[in-house]
């Protein structure tokens, strides 16, 4: 196989697992499902959520990791490799990169919003220690002020970036793994503290109810499900891939793909009775002032909250953490996909990969961070029309409505009608015997997948945009 695996790094077992589960849990989990959960009533909504993670995100992210493993390359090298024998040849080299690029505008604005939860975890421990004050304003108009700070926004981007990069130089095994395996538990620890605590909150009645009613479900709904079923398990731009190719070859696919899958969900869903207990504690005539659609809840309202609760001022902070924790072991996985690419095809060295490619991403996120207020022109600059505003809003829209889809579209169609079925079989089975089921996973990734991302896409086209 090119470039072979000597050299490259190796996870283990356990590892790997660490490794993908942090890169699946991430503000995906915490702030975006609660948000979009909440605007679509709940109940309903997350059964279909659970279904679009079964049936399509759960096959995308095997076929991935089946891609990464069988060719142990990063994303572009994996599907040149991978399609040697297929029609179109080289061509398919092409989802890699859109994949791997993908990923770098993805890092850009995630390590930017991932700075703020470091600013957050600040400022609690300050109200923490000195007493929840605003100094006269809404905590709204504090997270304004934040916002349009240019040198702020620039500064934690840089911190986070610095982080993300400090962990992606020192490799695989002794950088991603070892930081994955330490992160991830405590980021565990926290939140089933958080949950537990909401036993007792007078919200978690409704918020259990409000999370399992059965209800109508829109169009728009389950649009909304599929799409974030690909970002909440880090599928369709490669980052699978790339993690794959470092899975060693008697780990079984598919039980750890339904590892990573069932943990990201389970998060998701804890993290929603955390926040939803919270929240619903809150009397409805405030609730719906303060909580109308807002998606910066993060920021805006739910410290006060927590202030408002007993032992917010332990809780706050570790929430906080808890948040960002999740946000690095994301960083991380998406610089690993660009810095991969940069090793395994430029021939670069491992630190300066890391350093340049984190170096690139910081340098593209600026305009990012000043589109938050800082800088009028970033702020307004829309070339989708009214579909976006400003920098940031236009690459999360790129993002999200069009080279996730496409990237998962393509993966899923690539295994499902070109590469060989044999060779994913057996790729499948490895370190896991029977695959009876394969017919199962034929059909969803050859017309499931395409079908409901072919949804998507129209919808896009016709004007939709999914936050
Ligand atoms: N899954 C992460 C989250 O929920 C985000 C993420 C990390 C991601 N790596 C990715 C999304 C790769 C798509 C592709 O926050």
């Amino acid at each position: 196989m090119a470039n072979g695996s000597s050299g490259r790094g190796r996870f283990g077992q356990l590892g790997f697992i660490f490794a993908a589960v942090g890169s699946a849990i991430g503000l995906g989990n915490i702030w975006k499902f609660p948000y979009i959960t909440y605007a679509n009533d709940g109940g309903s909504f997350v059964l279909v959520y659970l279904l679009a993670i079964g049936l399509i995100g759960l096959p995308i992210m095997m076929a991935e990791l089946v891609i990464g493993r069988r060719t142990r390359q990063s994303p572009v090298g994996a599907f040149v490799e991978a399609a040697k024998d297929a029609v179109g040849g080289k061509v398919w080299g092409a989802v890699g990169a859109l994949g791997t690029l993908g990923s770098f505008v993805l890092l850009s604005y995630y390590a930017l919003i991932a700075g703020w939860t470091v600013y957050y975890f600040g400022q609690c421990l300050s109200w923490s220690f000195r007493g929840f004050e605003t100094g006269g304003q809404t905590l709204g108009d504090s997270f304004g002020a934040f916002l349009g700070n240019g040198p702020l926004q620039i500064g934690f981007h840089a911190l986070f970036m610095a982080a993300t990069v400090g962990v992606v130089a020192l490799g695989v095994h002794d950088g991603i793994e070892r930081v994955t395996k330490t992160l991830m538990p405590v980021l565990g620890a926290i939140l089933i503290l958080l949950v537990v605590n909401s036993f007792w909150s007078p919200g978690f009645g409704e918020a259990i109810r409000f999370l399992f009613h059965v209800g109508p479900v829109t169009a728009d709904g389950l649009l909304e499900a599929v799409g974030h079923a690909f970002f909440t398990l880090s599928v369709g731009m490669g980052a699978m891939i790339t993690y794959g190719s470092y899975v060693r070859s008697k780990q079984s696919i598919p039980r750890s793909a339904a590892a990573i899958t069932l943990l990201d969900t389970l998060v998701a869903l804890m993290a929603c009775i955390v926040m939803f207990s919270i929240i619903f504690g809150v009397d409805a005539a405030e609730r719906a002032g303060t909580f109308g659609k807002s998606a910066t809840i993060l920021f805006t309202t739910l410290p006060q909250m927590f202030y408002d609760l007993p032992f917010g001022v332990v809780l706050a902070p570790l929430f906080y953490l808890l948040v960002g924790f999740a946000a690095l072991t994301s960083t991380i996985s998406l610089l690993e996909v660009v810095a991969a690419y940069l090793i395994d095809r430029r021939g670069l060295s491992r630190r300066q990969a890391s350093l340049f490619s984190g170096g690139a991403v910081f340098l593209f996120g600026i305009p990012s961070a000043l589109s938050l207020g800082a800088v009028t022109g970033m702020s307004s600059w829309s070339p989708f029309g009214d579909r976006t505003e400003g920098f940031f809003d236009t690459m999360d829209y790129t993002v999200s409505n069009w080279i996730l889809p496409l990237g998962g579209l393509f993966t899923a169609i690539f295994v499902g009608w070109f590469l060989s079925a044999r060779l994913s079989r057996s790729e499948l089975s490895r370190g896991h015997g029977e695959t009876r089921w394969f017919p199962v996973f034929q059909f969803l990734l050859r017309f499931a997948a395409p079908a409901a991302i072919l949804w998507i896409i129209w919808a896009v086209i016709g004007g939709r945009s999914f936050a």
